[in-house]
């Protein structure tokens, strides 16, 4: 049976120092939580990846690392490694962030490069994409959401899929207080679905996780999380919050 997930994105959000007290807090608060088939993953920023990793070892919060270069070394100043990230004992990376591909210029073509980069060192993936505005009013997200799907992920093997997390973030619902409705969440997740299930056999397409990303908060998560294909969330703002996050936990 495919997992449940709640996971949260901290973005560019957290001092060394206050990341310190949310993870001690979000730590606590998982203890208890009965987590049934849910996994439990948060993603901060690079400065205290190290220190998450270590603080919740015993636990049963997982650490995602929010970026990776698509090379395995050498001379790409500022850039952080998969073989670094493993080395802290990280094992999940997000990829194709929206913000990602916006302002820094992500393609689907350079995450193609971070996908296969990323499987090879062993790295799980939760991997974002999601149409903007115009698309959805144009009536053009289908066919966004499956390119951007087909171009990154479509190369790999049916294996390689055991490591894949998909998360539809539609831009247009990120950090603007907007939520897709849950009856539009479930339309593109089962249109995700049925996407995969086309391309490799059924049981790839029944075991990928599919996260709703987009505005998700205590008030509205229980109603999208009951959709039949949405499989959690990717949460930002309401991740920076170890009340707001657990209620999400909670809500799944
Ligand atoms: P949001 O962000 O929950 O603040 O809308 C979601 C995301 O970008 O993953």
């Amino acid at each position: 049976m495919r997992k449940k997930i709640v996971a949260g994105n901290w973005k560019m959000n957290k001092t060394y120092q206050e990341s310190k007290v949310l993870v001690k807090e979000l730590k606590k608060g998982i203890k208890n939580i009965k987590l049934d088939n849910t996994r439990v993953i948060i993603a901060p920023p690079f400065t205290n990846l190290q220190n998450a990793s270590k603080k919740t070892k015993d636990s049963s919060v997982e650490i995602a690392a929010q970026n990776m270069c698509a090379k395995e070394s050498g001379a790409f100043t500022g850039e952080i490694s998969a073989s670094m990230i493993k080395s802290i004992h990280v094992d999940l990376v997000v990829l194709g962030h929206s913000e990602r591909r916006e302002y820094f210029g992500e393609t689907d073509a350079s995450l193609a490069a971070k996908v296969d980069t990323a499987l090879k060192n062993d790295l799980e993936i939760i991997f974002c994409f999601g149409e903007v505005l115009e698309d959805r009013k144009s009536g053009n997200h289908f066919k966004i959401v499956e390119e951007q799907i087909k171009k990154a992920l479509f190369h790999l093997n049916s294996d390689d899929w055991k490591n894949i997390i998909l998360a539809y973030e539609p831009v247009w619902a990120i950090g603007t207080g907007e939520t897709a409705s849950p009856e539009q969440a479930q339309e593109m997740h089962a249109f995700i679905r049925e996407l995969v299930a086309q391309r490799y056999i059924s049981d790839v397409a029944e075991e990928v996780s599919i996260l709703y990303g987009g505005s998700v908060k205590p008030a509205n998560a229980e109603e999208i999380f009951s959709k039949p294909d949405v499989d959690g969330g990717l949460i930002g703002g309401a991740a920076l919050k170890s009340e707001d996050f657990l209620a999400l936990v909670k809500a799944i």
